[in-house]
């Protein structure tokens, strides 16, 4: 019975991969492949089970301060390639998405283990750029919070007026990363991607994370038409595999 039941997910991830493969290729012909060996010294992912934030994990299981790594994405691996450089250099973030834990939220964090704390992934942040301000925004009010070298505001990502008085009371400009953690649906992604794109700095880089596997063709669709260069960066876990496993980074 076991053994049926691991051809049938071998059968099934095999047809997922070359469904994908294909509709991906539809839209984008340039592509690299990265293949590594996962080690526990990728310090954003430290940080990330640090503070019980899904962005990444560390392959200790008997260190995963409660959190259910299965529900944990590859992002801090790639965060930590590509951030290590100007991590020193780095002044401003801006994430949407604090961490709600209210059951009334549709977008909670509760389902990736009773420990998760509202402000983990500012917080890892915040250690990682020793000499950056990290900016927050969430729509529930609930989850908002003030600390040394962290802001964070009120925002409704589906709505431009909410997003422009967000920044107007932001007050900042030239931001060096956004990360867009909100509803991950496509149109207020969009909405917000729209009105926010301005903030990042001329090198500055722009990320919309979990990808959803039924949303990758509008939102490849959207950027393929527009002027920005961005790429889709899909990863893959061996243990455990998640749809939107998956980000799009990018910059002017
Ligand atoms: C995936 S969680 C963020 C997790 C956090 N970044 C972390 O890594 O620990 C998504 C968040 O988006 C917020 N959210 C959902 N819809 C939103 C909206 N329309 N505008 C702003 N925030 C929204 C939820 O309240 C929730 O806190």
């Amino acid at each position: 019975m076991r053994l049926i039941r691991k051809l049938f997910k071998l059968k099934n991830e095999l047809f997922r991969n070359i469904f994908f493969e294909k509709r991906i290729k539809k839209t984008l012909d340039h592509k690299y492949t990265i293949y590594f060996d996962k080690k526990n010294n990728s310090e954003i992912s430290k940080l990330a089970s640090l503070y019980r934030t899904n962005k990444g994990y560390i392959l200790d299981k008997n260190n995963t301060e409660g959190i259910d790594i299965k529900n944990c994405y590859s992002y801090s691996d790639f965060y930590s390639d590509i951030f290590s450089l100007s991590k020193n250099h780095v002044k401003k973030v801006f994430e949407l998405g604090i961490g709600s834990v209210d059951t009334q939220q549709i977008d909670n964090m509760l389902p990736i283990g009773k420990k998760y704390k509202s402000g983990g992934s500012l917080r890892m942040w915040k250690d990682y750029f020793k000499n950056a301000n990290i900016y927050g925004a969430d729509i529930d009010k609930k989850c908002l919070f003030e600390e040394e070298r962290i802001k964070t505001f009120y925002v409704d990502q589906g709505k431009k007026d909410s997003i422009f008085d967000m920044w107007k009371e932001i007050g900042e400009t030239d931001f060096d990363i956004i990360i867009d953690d909100g509803c991950h649906r496509f149109e207020e992604t969009i909405t917000f991607f729209e009105s926010s794109i301005d903030k990042i700095s001329n090198n500055g880089i722009y990320i919309i994370e979990d990808i959803l596997a039924s949303q990758r063709k509008p939102f490849l669709q959207y950027f393929k038409k527009s002027n920005f260069n961005y790429k889709f960066i899909n990863f893959y876990r061996p243990d455990i595999s998640h749809s939107n496993n998956s980000l799009l980074m990018i910059t002017k």
